[in-house]
């Protein structure tokens, strides 16, 4: 997959050959797929209740007549998602150079054992517009990428530096939001993300929403369980809360699309790489360890925040190791990195319906290390004796 830049024309990181290229055009192509399908899917699933509704006792349909007027509404929901949805996917095909796909092989191309977990993401998309482009996310964003960014300042004032001379990688970028704040402080800031679902999206706020709260979506509007009142199923959420054009002329942001992994083999090259429910996206957490170790400058600094959700646990056809804390912290150490901050049980949310009687909070942990100036060799044997600088609860 060739890179994404958010404002001017793709620049191409990486040579294919015809099979990988012929292989991402078919990922390309079912993506498409899953976001075209979704009003069909989810349009499915709201009759699937209408019918049953329709089959109970008459004095029971009479006493749900305001839910039956209900899954009115959810249609009309969906109805509207789907517009939005059609401008996300409206001009995909121009974002890379080398999948161009073809509007009749999508159709043919959907795959009914895929469409399940292919919804489930153009679903968890559009949630993930509210986490980080709608004032309903601010909390969210607040617990999640305030100390990040606050962190991003304290090591490199903008007194004391010249910020555009500070690289900054943020791997797994979902939609941007945390890349576009470090951006829009003068940092050179890159966003790297290798989901199409979050790429299409992104590239839709960042490159074509020009102002601010243009457009709705409803993004509870797939929870039908635990509603306290109807409109929290349907509740509209408006988005972009800040207009993704109003960075300094000066700023330089960008989004890659790719596996962190395949896309940053550069060594001793950024400055500080932040990550935000990241890592544990990992098959081998360590991998992804070793790989911000070596693309950090010496003397670079990490910043991570969030869980260990391990999304590739316990799936079918996929390998997975799920290390605790602890041992994340002894591979850190081991590596040579200097602890320098480390903070355990941060609450925090992801993409979280505040209405839902369900709620999901995360004990994330924080840390902040360091790439030290001079190799510690006897750590990178593996012998973790370096504990944290300064420890908070
Ligand atoms: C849980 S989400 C977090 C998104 C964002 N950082 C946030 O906090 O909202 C993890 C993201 O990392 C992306 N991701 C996972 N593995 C990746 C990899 N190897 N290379 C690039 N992106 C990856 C996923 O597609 C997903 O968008």
């Amino acid at each position: 997959m060739e890179a994404m830049d958010t404002t001017v024309s793709p620049h191409p990181r990486r040579m294919h050959n015809s099979y990988e290229d012929e292989e991402e055009r078919k990922h390309f192509q079912r993506i498409v797929a899953a976001f075209r399908y979704y009003k069909t899917h989810s349009l499915l699933r709201v009759r699937k209740t209408e019918s049953y509704f329709l089959n109970l006792p008459t004095h029971h349909q009479k006493l749900l007549s305001k839910y039956k007027e209900h899954l009115q509404e959810v249609k009309r929901c969906i109805e509207n998602n789907d517009q939005i949805i059609k401008l996300i996917i409206k001009d995909v095909a121009h974002i890379f150079e080398n999948v161009c796909p073809s509007t009749a092989q999508i159709d043919s191309i959907l795959n009914p054992r895929s469409v399940m977990a292919d919804q489930e993401k153009v679903q968890a998309t559009i949630r993930q517009l509210v986490r980080d482009w709608s004032v309903e996310g601010a909390e969210e964003r607040k617990a999640c990428y305030q100390p990040i960014i606050d962190e991003v300042l304290y090591q490199f004032p903008l007194e004391h530096c010249t910020p555009s001379d500070v690289h900054i990688l943020v791997p797994g970028a979902g939609l941007g939001r945390l890349a576009f704040e470090i951006a829009k402080r003068g940092y050179t800031c890159q966003g790297n993300e290798f989901s199409l679902f979050m790429l299409f999206a992104s590239n839709f706020v960042l490159n074509k929403c020009r102002d601010v709260n243009l457009y709705q979506v409803h993004p509870w509007v797939h929870q039908y369980t635990n509603n306290l009142k109807p409109e929290h199923q349907t509740q509209a959420v408006s988005f972009p809360d800040v207009s993704p054009s109003d960075l300094p002329g000066t700023a330089q942001f960008s989004m890659t699309a790719g596996d962190f992994l395949e896309v940053y083999t550069e060594d001793n090259h950024w400055d500080c790489v932040a990550t935000c429910f990241f890592i544990d996206c990992a098959n081998n957490v360590v991998q992804f360890i070793e790989t911000i170790y070596k693309i950090l400058k010496p003397g670079g600094i990490w910043i991570n925040l969030g869980p260990l959700l391990y999304h590739f646990s316990d799936l079918p056809n996929e390998e997975s190791i799920e290390p605790s804390y602890d041992s994340i912290r002894d591979v850190i150490l081991g590596f040579g990195f200097q602890l320098e901050k480390e903070k355990i049980q941060v609450k925090t949310r992801y993409a979280q319906n505040i209405n839902s009687m369900l709620q999901c909070e995360y004990n994330s942990v924080y840390f902040v290390c360091r790439k030290p100036h001079e190799p510690d060799t006897i750590n990178r044997n593996g012998a973790a004796s370096n504990g944290a600088q300064e420890q908070e609860n």
